[in-house]
């Protein structure tokens, strides 16, 4: 009787800690989908070192940088919680898909030196030149870049950063069609991703969709601002155009054959100035908290449902050397102070 009571008891406290490690595991699970990019084209920003005590601050633990720049990589140093995407700058692209060799000495400079101490989880090979004139350099450098993590066992995932202007259909979602460019260029990036199980990395801006067509989407269909439904594509009910252009992509791989490869959104954000009542603190805060919101909720696209989102809002700071205009205000945080513009996080 005692030994019963014991074991039962004992099997209480087990239940009582599974259920209390499910909850904190799914706790860290989502708040670690949402990362941060850290762009760095400003003369203003703060010391790298700085920027990753914020992230730590708020919980940040996934980064992308666009390049592998030696001062960030430094202060990532020991920072392991933090897991980095960092990119092969474009400009290298050339050089690079010539020659096994470069990469492999590309890799020995950039990345080989921080190996020990810093969590390199990602490198993305060019950002959003597929489609276009130097887009064919992307794949061989990728397939280099595959074959030295395969052969060295590194956890490192070799994906490139496409934009939505490979769709040439994206209306209804389920209409989602690559342009005849990016049929040639993306579509064979797309085959070997699927061959690594490697997400294909996209960037998804419902702001500039709203902004070139503000007669036909409505503001709050844009910044996830409604549970109504908007458009409907056969069975499919959408509320906000982040999930039909994320869907639209689906669709489009689909047609070319290409099926259940994972998407992870490299990009997100809303200018919170430079386009008059289109971009208030307001709208950028409620834009972005509201994506934050649903990658934390777990659920994915109406065409994805159980596929939780991974994302990265663009970007950490306001960048002053970026075109004026929009383009230098999609910051969280003013570089100066590090002040955050509006409450996020
Ligand atoms: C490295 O980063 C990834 C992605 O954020 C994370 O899942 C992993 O736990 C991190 N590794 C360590 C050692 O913390
Ligand atoms: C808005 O929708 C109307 C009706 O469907 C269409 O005729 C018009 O071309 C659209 N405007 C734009 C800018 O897409």
């Amino acid at each position: 009787m005692g030994f019963c009571k014991k074991i039962t008891a004992f099997l209480l406290l087990c239940i009582a800690f599974l259920f209390r490690k499910h909850n904190d595991d799914s706790r860290n699970g989502v708040a670690s989908n949402v990362g941060l990019n850290y762009g760095l084209l400003g003369d203003n920003l703060p010391p790298p070192s700085n920027v990753i005590s914020l992230y730590e601050s708020i919980g940040i633990t996934r980064i992308r940088i666009f390049d592998p720049n030696p001062e960030v990589l430094n202060a990532l140093r020991g920072h392991r919680g933090i897991g980095v995407t960092v990119g092969v700058k474009d400009q290298d692209l050339a050089v690079l898909s010539a020659s096994e060799e470069a990469v492999k000495g590309w890799f020995a400079t950039n990345i080989e030196p921080y190996l020990a101490d810093v969590n390199i989880t990602f490198i993305t090979v060019g950002n959003e030149v597929i489609s276009g004139p130097i887009g064919p350099q992307v794949l061989p450098v990728m397939q280099s870049l595959t074959n030295l993590v395969k052969s060295r066992n590194l956890p490192i995932s070799i994906s490139t950063v496409v934009a939505m202007s490979n769709l040439g259909q994206s209306y209804p979602p389920s209409a989602g069609e690559f342009t005849p460019q990016a049929r040639e260029q993306l579509v064979p990036v797309l085959r070997f991703l699927s061959e690594t199980c490697t997400p294909i990395h996209v960037n998804i801006y419902p702001y500039f969709a709203f902004a070139s067509n503000p007669v036909n989407i409505t503001l709050d269909y844009a910044i996830f601002n409604t549970e109504g439904v908007v458009v409907e594509d056969g069975p499919m009910k959408y509320s906000n155009i982040f999930d039909a252009i994320f869907d639209a992509f689906v669709w489009a791989m689909e047609k070319e054959g290409v099926k259940d490869l994972s998407m992870v959104v490299s990009e997100t954000g809303w200018p919170s100035a430079g386009n008059g009542d289109f971009t208030t603190p307001e709208i950028a805060a409620t834009y972005n908290g509201n994506f934050v919101k649903h990658v934390r909720s777990g659920k994915g696209t109406p065409k994805r449902p159980h596929c939780r989102i991974d994302g990265f809002l663009f970007a950490t700071f306001n960048e002053n050397q970026k075109p004026a205009g929009t383009e230098q205000h999609f910051g969280l945080y003013e570089p100066t102070d590090m002040k955050p513009i509006y409450k996020l996080f």
